[in-house]
């Protein structure tokens, strides 16, 4: 994802959010805290949420500059998806993100998870700055939806019976929560009216659900290099993520109770016998054509906002995320 054309109109503004993540994670006197938050600031993420967050934001209200409010829920928007990177990768025993050993790899658990909380607080503090009882109400109900699918997805895990319905469900409550709040922040902080604001969100929701799908693609299909993380690594922890769900599917009834029992017994052999039935299989196709059934929908909500180059640009962005799917 070529993130550089990612942030178009709002590049400048994601300067205020970087310098505003960083002022956070540096203000520290502890010597070995500042030297892992300045690892953290050296390997950073592609920042979808908070540039999402600006794009809303500048779609409603196209001719002001974006005040510093907005500034600090994009901050805090970044800063807790971090926190919840630095627990997933804990509770997914991946020891590589953004091409470098995890928190938890290098410094323990018992460093990774004080930082995660440490990272959610400093969010708050954001959050609490730009005093916005209705964001802060979406944010909180946010992270307690994203604990939701992250605790779901590891009770799930070995079950070889998981329905497309409730992995749409995980991937809602994991990921396409935190993008459509991203959206809908941005929105409420413009002074937008009740139907743009749920067009927005909505908006959020699908793009969400797309990048979620597009990863679980990747995860199987992608390189690490280009990821910045370990392929496979949730099929190793015994998540059945959308490819393999079409795979099960189409197999005769034999071949699929095998898969299911191999599935079970989460030995890490079985990824490449089931990935080389899955490319002979038409299940990456069918996953890649649930991923862009979103792609109409988020623009239809988008449609019904006013002309304005952010909103251009947001359309835009759709459709690089569209382009995940091609890698
Ligand atoms: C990673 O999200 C977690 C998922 C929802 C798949 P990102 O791909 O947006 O994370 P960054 O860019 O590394 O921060
Ligand atoms: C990450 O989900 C979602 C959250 C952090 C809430 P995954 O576990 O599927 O994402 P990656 O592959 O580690 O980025
Ligand atoms: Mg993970
Ligand atoms: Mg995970």
């Amino acid at each position: 994802m070529n993130v550089k054309a990612l942030y178009g109109p709002v590049g400048d503004d994601l300067k205020r959010v970087d310098a505003l993540i960083a002022h956070n994670l540096t203000s520290t006197r502890l010597p070995k805290l500042l030297e892992i938050n300045t690892y953290l600031l050296g390997a950073p993420g592609k920042r979808l949420r908070p540039v999402l967050c600006l794009l809303a934001y500048s779609c409603l209200a196209p001719n002001k500059p974006i005040p510093q409010r907005v500034i600090q829920i994009a901050a805090a928007l970044e800063m807790l998806h971090m926190a919840s990177l630095i627990h997933d990768d804990v509770i997914d025993h991946a020891e590589v993100r953004h091409n470098q050993p995890t928190v938890h790899t290098k410094w323990g658990q018992e460093t990774a998870i004080p930082l995660g909380v440490y990272l959610y607080s400093l969010s708050l503090k954001e959050i609490a700055n730009a005093a916005n009882t209705q964001v802060l109400r979406r944010i909180s109900h946010t992270v307690k939806i994203l604990c939701e699918g992250e605790m779901n997805q590891v009770f799930e895990r070995g079950n070889s019976n998981l329905d497309l319905k409730r992995y749409l469900l995980i991937l809602k409550k994991k990921t396409a929560i935190l993008f459509a709040t991203a959206c809908y922040s941005g929105a409420l902080l413009s002074g937008a009216s009740k139907q743009q604001a749920f067009a927005l969100k909505h908006a959020g929701h699908c793009l969400g659900m797309l990048f979620q799908i597009s990863d679980d693609i990747l995860d199987v299909v992608g390189t690490d290099q280009t990821l910045g993380k370990k392929v496979g690594q949730d099929f190793e922890m015994g998540e059945i993520t959308l490819p393999f769900l079409c795979l099960l599917e189409e197999l005769p009834l034999n071949e699929k109770q095998e898969f299911q029992a191999l599935i079970e017994s989460r030995n890490k052999e079985v990824f490449s016998r089931l990935l080389d039935r899955l490319k002979a299989s038409t299940a990456l196709e069918k996953s890649a054509q649930l991923g862009r059934a979103y792609i109409q929908r988020a623009k239809d909500h988008l449609s019904t906002l006013e002309s304005s180059p952010s909103k251009d640009h947001f359309l835009a962005v759709v459709d690089m995320f569209e382009a995940r799917f091609r890698v």
